[in-house]
């Protein structure tokens, strides 16, 4: 494990303990731009794994590369989601795949192409970083957004994230706290934060 890594692991766990909030005032000084890292659920030796939930009739292979899925011709709210990918014991997992995929500002999925759909890595630190919209609430589902984890030569991780607030949660039959991004206003921007915890052992 690299110094910088370590010193990431330990700044995290001093922030995810509450302990220490001049720790979070630190980490906000970071490579990740201050303000994109509200406080999300604490991970500890006992973390318990991001639970998995279905991928549902739209997920595509195959997606581009790309950390932002904006577009000139993509309509809706901003929201910038950031986060880190963890193991059960609290270390950063680098090279994880992650792809997203959601509708658009009207509810609809693109089935014939690729937009608002892609796929990224995460960096060193199990960073990662998606530029994308709002997405619709549609009939029968609250809002949320899809995504797969794979870290290297693991198997597969599919779940959905949530947005806190939404009159429709309640109501929708997938919905789980465990799964809502915290979430802040920055101007027009969204900006979230979810840090996914993946069982590798
Ligand atoms: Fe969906």
């Amino acid at each position: 494990m690299s110094r910088e890594t370590k010193i990431s692991r330990r700044k995290f766990l001093l922030v995810a303990s509450g302990a220490f909030p001049a720790a979070a005032a630190l980490m906000a000084r970071g490579s990740v731009a201050a303000g994109e890292l509200p406080p999300t659920r604490a991970c500890s030796d006992k973390g318990d794994p991001t639970p998995p939930q279905m991928a549902g009739p739209y997920f595509k292979p195959r997606s581009p590369e790309r950390d932002s899925l904006l577009t000139p011709a993509i309509k809706g709210a901003t929201i910038v989601l950031s986060g880190v990918v963890l193991s059960t014991v609290c270390q950063p997992v680098p090279g994880v795949l992650l792809d997203f995929w959601q509708c658009d500002g009207n509810g609809n999925y693109d089935t014939t192409g690729y937009t608002l759909r892609g796929h990224q890595f995460t960096d060193a630190d199990g960073r990662y970083r998606l530029e994308t919209v709002v997405p619709a609430v549609y009939p029968g589902r609250t809002r949320h957004i899809h995504v797969r984890l794979q870290a290297p030569n693991r198997p597969a991780l599919t779940t959905q994230l949530y947005f806190p607030g939404e009159p429709s949660n309640e109501g929708d039959f997938l919905f789980r706290r465990d799964l809502l991004m915290a979430i802040q206003e920055q101007g027009n921007t969204k900006v979230a934060r979810f840090d996914f915890v993946l069982k590798l052992g």
